[in-house]
């Protein structure tokens, strides 16, 4: 279900379910349910749908099995499930879970559809100190599962209770369809309440058995920014805690932060302050500096990526071979490929270039739309010119040239192998393999000279 507002969260618009489903809220959901292997994954939109389905369009990986159905007006979780029912096949089984519970994890959900195999009703449940805003589970003396009753319709007395409905249940989707045929919205908020299906399975004579546990993250809710950010941060924590026992070396879990995968192999070192985004892959030994932010790329064996760095392969996943130097300081963008041993050093940014073994740019260079061969040398201050305002064009760099300091190099344009660039040239002309190029202004002299007054200071 991601087609509600948030009762709680009062302000909620369309632009902040937009940036929720950004963040990824919703994707931790249907990540869930793509560890489940579930027959089929439907998410029920409805307030800021379009957004909504256009985030969740580029990242789903449960896209295959995945429909989305639209819950237009918003009536209620009830209402929301009712939705669903046209795509779903009677001899299955269904999971409702909450776009705004992120955290539950898969093997909870199984162990629910365990506890759901005899046909029956199973809640999630957990018990609170504050159950302040949840469902709360209703039990008759025998301690056997009544109803729930929401917060705005409980009676003090029933209000005290500390067992609260996580907002995930699991029963017989044929039962289901029944009991959501009878649910009505005489209650308080006007909606039709998806825990009512509760007291309608007891009326049946379902059994209703609720599957406790006791991780309260696993089930808390985002109803506040607040809250958005404390159950990110347990979050982190969870991924920290993992990769820890895996080896990973984290200078501090508590300044950490992966928004995707990032896979590890041996003996990985990483300071404090990174960001991993999408899908990061780290060799063995590679060391990260502090405050390095790294997305969509392949870092080999052996790597030292210093402080500041900036990696992003957006749709074309950066590569940097195995013992090559990067940063600090450095931005290495979409398209860039690096073989073994290359440096790259202070402010120095790279695009859809390649780097052979070897190949060395230290300081406050622009390599773009380049192929650089083994062993060149890329002076500080030089820059491709690859694009002439209409198109791009690319520049070849073959082995063991040196580029002198300060150079333009105009693309198209090949510096054949082995050939030194002067400093402060420019070139736009293809050079012969073991040339020297040089291409400066001659030095113009006024001896004496005096600057005007105005740009004395
Ligand atoms: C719901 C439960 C409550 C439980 C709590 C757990 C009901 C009636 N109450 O309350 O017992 O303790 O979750 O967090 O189910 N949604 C729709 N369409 C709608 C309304 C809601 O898709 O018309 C979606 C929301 O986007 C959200 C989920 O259903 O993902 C829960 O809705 P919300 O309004 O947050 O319900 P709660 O008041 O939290
Ligand atoms: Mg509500």
């Amino acid at each position: 279900m991601a087609a509600g507002k948030g009762t709680r969260m009062k302000s909620a618009t369309p632009k902040v379910l937009q940036q929720l489903a950004h963040q990824g809220l919703v994707q931790h959901v249907l990540d869930t349910a793509a560890q489940l292997q579930a027959r089929k994954v439907v998410v029920i939109t409805g307030h800021g749908a379009e957004q909504v389905e256009a985030a969740l369009l580029q990242t789903d990986e449960a896209a295959p099995r995945r429909e989305f159905v639209r819950q237009m007006p918003q009536l209620g979780t009830g209402h929301a499930v009712q939705q669903a029912l046209p795509v779903l096949d009677d001899d299955g089984v269904m999971v409702v879970l909450s776009g705004d519970v992120p955290l539950t994890e898969a093997d909870t959900i199984q162990q629910l559809l365990e506890v759901c195999s005899d046909e029956c009703l199973a809640l999630l449940t957990l018990t609170m100190d504050n159950p302040f805003g949840y469902g709360r589970v209703l039990r008759n003396p025998d301690g056997e599962v009544n109803r729930i009753v929401e917060q705005k319709d409980g009676k003090p007395q029933e209000l005290l209770v500390k067992e609260i409905y996580s907002g995930i249940m699991a029963a017989p989707t044929r039962l289901m369809r029944q009991w959501l045929g009878r649910i009505d919205n005489h209650n308080a908020q006007q909606e039709y309440y998806l825990t009512d299906v509760v007291k309608l399975a007891v009326a049946d004579g379902v059994p209703v058995k609720a599957h406790m546990i006791h991780d309260a993250v696993q089930v808390a809710g985002v109803n506040s920014p607040q809250q958005l950010a404390e159950l990110e941060r347990e979050y982190q924590q969870r991924q920290a805690r993992r990769l820890m026992a895996d080896g990973v070396r984290l200078r501090d879990p508590a300044r950490f932060d992966v928004r995707g995968t990032l896979q590890c192999g041996q003996d990985v070192d990483i300071d404090i302050g990174c960001v991993f985004e999408g899908n990061v892959t780290l060799g063995n030994r590679v060391k990260i500096g502090a405050h390095c932010v790294l997305a969509n790329c392949t870092i080999g064996d052996d790597v030292v990526i210093s402080p500041f760095t900036h990696i992003d392969g957006g749709k074309q996943p950066v590569q940097v071979g195995a013992g090559s130097l990067i940063g600090p300081f450095a931005r290495l963008r979409p398209g860039t490929e690096l073989a073994e041993e290359v440096h790259i050093g202070n402010f120095v940014e790279v695009k859809n270039s390649t780097l052979a073994k070897g190949a060395k740019a230290n300081h406050l260079a622009y390599l773009g739309d380049a192929t650089v061969g083994e062993r060149v040398n890329y002076g500080a201050g030089s820059i491709t010119a690859n694009y002439d305002g209409a198109n791009k064009h690319r520049t070849v760099i073959e082995a063991d040239v040196h580029i002198g300091s300060n150079s333009v190099l105009v693309a198209p344009v090949t510096i054949g192998a082995g050939g030194t660039v002067g400093a402060g040239s420019a070139v736009s002309k293809d050079t012969p393999a073991n040339a020297l190029s040089v291409v400066r202004g001659r030095l113009t002299l006024k001896e004496n000279y005096t600057r005007p007054a105005k740009i004395q200071k």
